[in-house]
């Protein structure tokens, strides 16, 4: 039953490759624009807390699943899953867990690439400021001085009035995306990861350094890592793994195509615990660098989504070289998100190549104009559209635009179902002589694992799922 598929021949050029563009794919938006985002909502400490309990116990186990099936099926996701069932006598009707995987991922680059246009526009808008107060003479003064507060959000409001700006900023970004992913696995997205990672923690450490000097650290700490127990309700519960999953890049296949891509060694719990590591270790950064700035000016920490848009953008106004730092937040944010949004186009095309058998190049031209019109309904959402709500009859949904309906529709309900069935096949299904020699766990970390995989990540990812769906049951 696997005989249509075809190995890809594409590969890491090392260990080290494969660890980088893993972390780059995990870092992105949701490190530092929805974590920061939603721990502001939630009241900050109890959320985290529970949010590091779910990278480890739940995240960690399916981060170190789906490099199992990768590596084990060197080919694309779905071909993957058929070869393991296949050699673990299971169905090969397991392979539906890649073909949701590699759906979901598609559809969240089509909004990813939007935001991250937002972000492209703010990196434009604050590297301007910057090049203005150099040229006055003035290189560390604060950003878009002069500018009250009413002002700086104003730019928000207007640039989603603006379809043509914000279709412009969708199309760079998408362009990018697809330039890296055409070019194959090694020349393009291990390229990108090379030197963008690099400077990405350099800048998140200048960032954060930034911060812990100028802004109001003691306060951020107390805010992120004291729990008021009291605010871990089911929903922020709900919110909390849903989070975990978005962030490691869980249950959309991503690891699986990325693991098919290591061709020698095993040593896959080690690595595993690499990127979950680096992921989280980034978010909390990210809180770290956010919070200190926030709270020094004396804004909300619960702001929303705008916080980033809006209240930063401000913030960084009374602070001392905020034009360049203010500039650089947005460098970082916009690095970070390519190496994301690579790794989403890369799951439906590595499906297209193995499993359709089309040219990397026509694949990826496929899924990323196909990912690019989807977002210009999403961007559309903003202004000439703002009236649709596309589930609006489903009333989990009934008052969210486009971009918040596919975001919510992927997030809550994709991935979960993804992370569900990733769990499931390999908790139950796949072969465990098969899973010990591939990922070379110790027979202790195996039986750990194993029971983390087989019991806990099922229900509590059943239980995410259906109270996410029918929030009426909490
Ligand atoms: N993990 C990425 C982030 O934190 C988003 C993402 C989700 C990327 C799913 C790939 C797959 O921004």
């Amino acid at each position: 039953m696997v005989a249509t598929t075809t190995s890809t021949s594409e590969g890491w050029s090392s260990r080290w490759a494969f660890i980088l563009a893993a972390i780059g794919a995990a870092v992105g938006l949701g490190n530092i624009w929805r974590f920061p985002t939603l721990a502001g909502e939630s009241g900050g400490g109890a959320f985290v807390i529970f949010y590091i309990g779910c990278v480890f116990l739940i995240g960690l186990p399916l981060i170190l699943s789906e490099i199992f099936i990768g590596r084990a099926g060197q080919t694309d996701a779905v071909g993957s899953i058929k070869r393991v069932a296949a050699q673990s006598n299971a169905s090969t009707n397991w392979s539906i867990f890649g073909a949701i995987g590699a759906t979901a991922a598609f559809l969240i680059l089509s909004f990813y690439s939007v935001v991250a246009g937002w972000v492209l526009y703010y990196a434009g808008v604050m590297g301007g400021d910057l090049l203005q107060a150099i040229g006055s003479g003035e290189p560390f003064r604060g950003a878009l001085e002069g500018e009250n507060q009413a002002q700086v959000q104003q730019r928000l409001t207007d640039m989603f009035a603006n379809p043509g700006l914000l279709l412009a900023m969708h199309l760079a970004f998408m362009g990018a995306t697809l330039f890296i992913v055409a070019r194959g696995v090694h020349a393009g997205i291990e390229k990108a990861a090379l030197y963008l990672m690099p400077m990405f923690f350099a800048l998140l450490i200048g960032l954060v350094l930034y911060g812990a000097i100028e802004g109001d650290m003691g306060d951020a700490f107390t805010f992120l890592f004291t729990p008021d127990w009291s605010k871990l309700t089911p929903q922020v519960m709900n919110a909390a793994l849903g989070q975990a999953l978005f962030s490691l890049s869980l249950g959309v296949a991503g690891l699986i195509t990325y693991g098919s891509y290591i061709k020698e060694g095993s040593g896959l719990g080690s690595t595993s615990a690499l990127i979950a590591f680096a992921d989280i270790g980034v978010a909390l950064l990210a809180g770290l660098m956010i919070f200190p700035i926030v709270f020094a000016v004396g804004l909300d920490p619960a702001a929303g989504p705008t916080l980033v848009f809006q209240t930063l953008p401000f913030a960084f106004q009374t602070m001392p070289a905020g034009a360049l730092f203010g500039f650089l937040f947005f460098v970082l944010i916009l690095v970070a998100a390519v190496t994301s949004s690579i790794s989403l186009l890369e799951v439906p095309t590595a499906w297209g190549i193995g499993e359709r058998g089309w040219s990397r190049a026509k694949s990826a031209t496929i899924f990323g104009g196909g990912a690019f019109v989807i977002g210009i309904l999403c961007l559309l959402g903003y202004n000439v559209l703002s009236e649709v709500r596309p589930l609006g009859f489903w009333p989990l949904f009934e008052n969210t635009d486009i971009l918040d309906t596919i975001d919510g529709f992927t997030g809550k309900v994709m991935l979960p179902l993804g992370a569900l069935l990733t769990s499931l096949f390999v908790g139950w299904k796949a072969d465990r002589t098969l899973v010990r020699s591939v990922t070379g766990l110790s027979p202790l970390a195996f039986g750990l694992w194993r029971f983390l995989i087989a019991w806990l990540c099922p229900i509590a990812v059943a239980v995410i799922l259906i109270t996410g769906l029918f929030p009426g049951l909490l």
